[in-house]
């Protein structure tokens, strides 16, 4: 559905452009009609670039984002719009998606101007009836109110039913929940369960492990703007080959331990690399930091790069990607 290949992304830096920074470095994924894919990486990992290249709010320096077959970036005009009706993103602070002065409807109404002109007025109010239905949302408590009268997560969820409104097929989820409550990201994470077997695809941009571990069919991470190692989820947290990875999972704190105490010791290697049942973020050992069998960690060793290069990703078990220690 969605591809990225060999994607970068540098910007200009100092004055006159003359130095840049390469905040995107040669990242490959995909993501498949109805699967998460999560996308998680430190601050200034770069992240947001990929979400906004996918969203062609930033063009890319080089490689090629494919949507349905179609390489994004040749779209204009009405091919853009079209683009747009099926791609979406939904951002970290909901606030900063409303104009304060006007209702939350407003931003409801601009999308019917924009891509639902043809509408009647009935069809118009059946398809939103249906939408907030999806959202969990109750028409009567939001609609003709200010964005500072409803909470976070409320407004939240309409800006997820805005987008439903459309033909919706993908979405750039990027930091949707970071920051909602614990109560309310959990809505808002079914939420995204349920639009995924509808057959959506989803980018769920996070920082935080537990979160991907939770929604994630598979997983990036991302450091330094590349790719250190993707795959089924259960793989990456179950049996997580990078250095970075490993120190990542080990960095989570744990809900069941207290500040100042000695660190648990660590999970003992999974047999045949299997990975821990699923569990709600915050549940503790939801992110478990198990040691790779030392066979893999030896592979990933031995592809090392020279310095600067950066190699192939080595797919070292079915659906397991981990780049050469000597990527950075
Ligand atoms: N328009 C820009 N011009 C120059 N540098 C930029 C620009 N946008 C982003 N960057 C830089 O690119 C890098 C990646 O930024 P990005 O916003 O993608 O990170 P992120 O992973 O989303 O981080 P966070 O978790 O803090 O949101 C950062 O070093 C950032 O400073
Ligand atoms: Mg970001």
């Amino acid at each position: 559905m969605l591809r990225l290949d060999h994607v970068s992304k540098s910007f200009g830096l100092g004055a006159f452009g003359s130095r840049s920074f390469l905040a995107v470095d040669d990242v490959s994924l995909r993501v498949a009609p109805g699967e998460v894919v999560s996308l998680i990486g430190e601050s200034g990992s770069g992240k947001s670039t990929i979400g906004k290249m996918i969203l062609r709010l930033l063009p890319v320096s080089s490689g090629s984002i494919t949507f349905q077959g179609e390489d994004v970036s040749t779209h204009t005009g009405k091919a853009l719009k079209a683009y747009y009706r099926r791609v979406q993103g939904v951002f970290q602070d909901p606030f900063s998606s409303y104009n304060p002065i006007f209702t939350v409807d407003h931003a409801l109404d601009l999308v019917r101007r924009e891509y639902l002109g043809d509408l009647s007025g009935q069809e118009w109010r059946r398809r939103l009836t249906s939408v907030l239905e999806t959202v969990s949302i109750n028409a009567g408590e939001v609609l003709g109110k200010y964005p500072h009268q409803l909470s976070g997560g409320q407004l939240q969820r309409l800006l997820i039913a805005r987008a439903l409104m459309l033909d919706l097929r993908f979405l750039v989820a990027d930091e949707i929940i970071s920051m909602l409550d614990a109560s309310t990201r959990i809505d808002v994470l079914n939420l995204l369960g349920d639009l995924k077997t509808r057959g959506l695809g989803i980018l769920f941009i996070t920082h935080d492990l537990s979160l991907g571990n939770y929604i994630s069919d598979r997983t990036v991470i991302l450091r330094h703007g590349a790719v250190v190692e993707m795959g089924a989820t259960g793989l990456v947290f179950g049996n997580p080959c990078h250095p970075y990875t490993r120190a990542l999972l080990s960095a989570v704190p744990q809900l069941h331990a207290r500040w100042g105490a000695a660190p648990e010791q660590q999970a003992p290697p999974v047999p045949g690399g299997s990975a821990p049942g699923r569990q709600a973020p915050g549940t503790p050992g939801a992110t478990t930091t198990a040691v790779p069998p030392a066979g893999l960690v030896a592979t990933v060793e031995r592809s090392r790069t020279a310095p600067g290069r950066r190699a192939a990703l080595v797919e070292i078990e079915d659906d397991h990607f981990v780049a050469p220690t000597g990527n950075g």
